[in-house]
């Protein structure tokens, strides 16, 4: 059974007093042994506090985005390498935000993957149609396109390393949420051209939902044979949320390993 994986991206949110108090707060109820793998995905500045404050617990910690270069003339943009200099394990990237407003192409997504996983981090690669492209009957093909770009650059064995997160642009930031048949349905489509590229390797990888998850649809969505947890923007924000999303995680899998 893959393990879950409840990352949350907190966007262009936080600042030092208000992270301090979230972070010690996951920190004292998770513990070190958490029932699954958890992180938050920070704005690059606060990179530091999460070493220093999360540093020997069960959570870890990473960027939102990162650059398709190793090093040079690219003012503004941060390098996996730097992500990894700061204990940064997982960088999310082709986050739908950055796509539609930073014009970020499937190729340039792909290529951020590689350079993700050349210095040691998980890509959570996002991938998601928009409404307009739901309503079109194109979500197939959208979200096979920019998994594709990104299946073309990699080996086989990067399978196992990489998260894919499902992401409908439409359910984003609106509390509108796929039912977990939606979701579930893309899962298989994606599980499905994962295998078509490596077929041992694609069941070992997580593919994992975010749209306006929260407390009270997080188990259901989850309990999906093909959800592998959540990429969590708002909800990410409160501990008590969040903390009530990583229990609802535990509670899918126990339910999942008890019916096995
Ligand atoms: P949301 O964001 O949970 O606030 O909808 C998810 C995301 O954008 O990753």
């Amino acid at each position: 059974m893959r393990r879950k994986l409840v990352a949350g991206n907190w966007k262009m949110n936080g600042n030092l007093a208000a992270n301090s108090a979230l972070l010690n707060e996951l920190v004292a109820a998770v513990g070190h042994g958490a029932p699954c793998d958890i992180a938050v995905c920070v704005p690059a500045p606060y990179l530091a506090q999460c070493q220093q404050q999360l540093v020997n617990s069960a959570v870890a910690w990473g960027g939102q985005d990162l650059s398709s270069h190793g090093a040079g003339a690219y003012t503004g943009e941060v390098s996996a390498t730097m992500l990894a200099d700061f204990g940064s394990q997982y960088a999310v990237v082709g986050h739908s935000e950055r796509r539609a407003m930073h014009g970020e192409s499937n190729v340039l997504v792909a290529q951020k993957t590689v350079c993700a996983l050349r210095a040691g981090l998980i890509p959570i690669i996002c991938v998601g149609e928009t409404l307009a492209e739901r309503e079109a009957g194109q979500t197939t093909d959208v979200v096979g396109d920019q998994l594709k770009a990104v299946l073309d650059l990699l080996e086989p064995a990067d399978l196992t390393r990489i998260v894919v997160a499902y992401e409908p642009v439409w359910a984003i930031g609106t509390g509108k949420t796929a039912t977990p048949a939606m979701a579930q349905e893309v899962h298989a489509t994606l599980r499905a051209l994962l295998a078509a590229h490596d077929p041992v390797a694609a069941a070992g990888t997580r593919i994992v939902y975010g749209g306006s998850m929260k407390p009270d649809n997080a188990r259901e969505l989850m309990a999906m044979p093909d959800i592998d947890g959540g990429l969590i923007g708002g909800a990410a924000l409160k501990s008590v949320d969040f903390l009530a999303i990583i229990a609802a995680s535990s509670a899918a899998s126990n339910a999942a390993s008890s019916a096995q």
